[in-house]
């Protein structure tokens, strides 16, 4: 049991890592598989609307938790940490492997660990803004030292592939970061919303009752509506939480948006006055991963060095709930 702190204390990423499985297809692989069923759609179409130009689909049988394994190797590698010195592991998904448990068990499981906290956090796409700053809180508070932050999603097992406005758009895939207690604030100041009143807008209404799906299990989007509350509150929680923070739109570095639509991250980046080349971008390489997105682009950029550390940077989730938030940090 970690001992209580009565010192400040503080959150800093120790290290990041994700990974995708290995089957990619380009956008025009998966036109050409749509084309079989009759759906049309082009790369042009994709591209033009979406910045998207290829995304990986995970092996029949491979689940958020094998997904998750790799990431969660990488960035424990990159921090230094054993395994073992985890004391936290939370699991930002929306497609689990099970029911329950939870895939914060089986990956504790997987790691060969056992005896520390493991959940899973369900906040769609702002899964993993959600899940960091539950782990910021639980180190800030002394419940742990050194946490996992995991979101792992695969997509494309509730993707309706008659359904050209949706299953063009998302991917599989898992992204990782070790979170360690610390006297210097790394993570500076967070923010999470939802707003229940819009469920419907983007949901997967199946559930398992009585040894049966009881409705559809495949998503559904209001893709407009999605885009219009999405730019609508991005620039205003990132302002909101670089006020908590004592800084300005100035003082970010990079800003990492959930990785869905490269116009909506255009129209943030516009409504902050950051510049174009100040957003990480890798939703051309895996399309929305939903909760996975963020750290994926993390550590892409981490690991490309575009990121360096002691630089600012801001991530901000927006997702099914209708939900939504942000996370300062310093890296
Ligand atoms: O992760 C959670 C966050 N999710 C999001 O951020 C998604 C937010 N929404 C979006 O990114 C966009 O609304 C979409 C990419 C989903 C759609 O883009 P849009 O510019 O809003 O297109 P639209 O829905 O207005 O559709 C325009 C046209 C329609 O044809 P008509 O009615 O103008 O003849 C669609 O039928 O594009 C058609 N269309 C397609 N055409 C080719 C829709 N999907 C496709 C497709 N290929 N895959």
């Amino acid at each position: 049991m970690t001992k209580p702190h009565t010192t400040p204390r503080y959150s800093r990423i120790l290290g990041t890592g994700s990974f995708l499985p290995p089957k990619r297809l380009t956008n025009a692989d998966l036109a050409a598989q749509l084309a079989l069923d009759g759906i049309e759609t082009s790369d042009e179409w994709i591209v033009e609307r979406t910045g998207i130009r290829a995304r990986h689909f995970a092996e029949a049988g491979v689940n958020a938790s094998d997904l998750s394994l790799p990431a969660a190797r990488a960035a424990l590698e990159a921090a230094g940490v054993d395994a073992a010195e985890i004391d936290l592991i939370i699991v930002a998904t929306s497609t689990p492997d099970m029911v329950f448990p939870s895939t914060a068990c089986l990956l504790q499981q997987k790691l060969g660990i056992a005896g520390c906290a493991a959940f899973d956090v369900q906040a769609v796409c702002s899964g993993f803004v959600y899940a960091l700053t539950v782990a910021d809180s639980m180190i800030k508070t002394g419940a742990a030292s050194k946490a996992l932050v995991v979101g792992a999603e695969v997509f494309s097992r509730i993707l309706d592939f008659k359904d050209r406005t949706t299953c063009v758009l998302f991917g599989d895939g898992a992204g990782a970061v070790v979170l360690g207690a610390s006297d210097t604030p790394g993570i500076l100041a967070t923010e999470l919303h939802a707003d229940g009143r819009h469920a419907g807008i983007l949901c997967v209404p199946g559930t398992v009752s009585g040894g049966q799906i009881l409705g559809d299990p495949l998503l559904k989007m209001d893709g407009q509506a999605v885009f219009k509350l999405a730019v609508g509150v991005l620039d205003k929680v990132a302002r909101s939480v670089l006020e908590k923070a004592g800084r300005s739109e100035s003082d970010i570095d990079w800003l990492i948006p959930h990785q869905a639509n490269i116009r909506i991250m255009q129209g943030t980046a516009k409504k902050l006055k950051l510049s174009l080349d100040k957003v990480v971008v890798t939703v051309d390489q895996h399309g929305n991963t939903s909760a996975a997105s963020i750290p994926l682009a993390l550590d892409s950029a981490v690991r490309s060095g575009q990121i360096k550390p002691g630089e600012t940077v801001m991530l901000e989730g927006v997702g099914g709930g209708f939900t939504w938030g942000a996370v300062l940090l310093d890296l």
